[in-house]
């Protein structure tokens, strides 16, 4: 399983890069305006944090097939590293999914605003290296976000598709653990809900359990002190 991270928020980047088992970075148009800075100054100090290995995954401003490659080629120049240039799904995207993967530039490609079954597997056959299934934004209007992101996984399963399935837009851990059940290659989700995956009121009371019986006996002592 793939976690990666859905901000563009550089201290959480900086927080969560350190501490957690991150594979990566995603931002959408939404994300990087909400830090209200620079836009390359931004990328590229979210580039250097993670460093060139890890994924970043770009949202392109363009609605035209020959434009998204465009922006596509200034942000390999200028952001490089292991990145991933996010594409909506829709016509013009298909298009530019299938360029971007014959041009041989050193991008992956990322179909985004992914709400159907269908749309994945189209994105997958166009060249596309994960597609991102909205899954909060299915459940909050009453359909099955899980569902949608298990008929995807089976659909690559048939085909033996070699595209990843990105789940994105979550609002609570219960979600993510359902898309990992039903075997979803890769999660996005932010600092937040991804500290509250490992977070739970037993361990810390077993934790404050330990170092009670420790400290009844060795005091302030720790093993590093005998
Ligand atoms: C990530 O790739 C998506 O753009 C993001 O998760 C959407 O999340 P939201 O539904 O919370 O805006």
């Amino acid at each position: 399983m793939e976690y990666i991270l859905d901000t563009a928020n550089v201290s959480d980047i900086k927080y969560m890069n350190e501490y957690f088992p991150i594979a990566g970075v995603t931002t959408n148009p939404s994300i990087i305006a909400k830090e209200k800075t620079d836009f390359y100054g931004l990328v590229g100090s979210i580039r250097n944090i993670i460093g060139n290995e890890k994924m970043l995954h770009i949202q392109t401003t363009q609605k035209t097939a020959e434009k998204i490659v465009e922006e596509a080629e200034v942000l390999a120049k200028k952001v490089g590293g292991n990145l991933y240039i996010k594409i909506p799904v829709c016509d013009e995207g298909l298009k530019a999914a299938s360029m971007l993967k014959r041009s041989g530039l050193n991008v992956g490609v990322t179909m985004t605003a992914i709400f159907t079954p269908q749309q994945a597997l189209i994105s997958a056959m166009a060249g596309a290296d994960y597609v991102a299934p909205y899954v909060n934004r299915l459940d909050s209007i009453s359909a099955d976000g899980v569902g949608v992101v298990a008929d995807i996984v089976t659909l690559f399963q048939n085909f033996d598709v070699k595209c990843k399935v990105l789940a994105a837009s979550f609002k609570n851990v219960q979600q993510i653990n359902d898309v990992a059940l039903v075997g979803c290659h890769s999660v996005t989700a932010n600092a937040e809900l991804l500290k509250a995956a490992i977070s739970h009121p037993m361990t810390d009371k077993a934790i404050q359990g330990f170092d009670a019986d420790w400290q009844s006996v060795y005091g302030s002592s720790t093993i590093l002190d005998f």
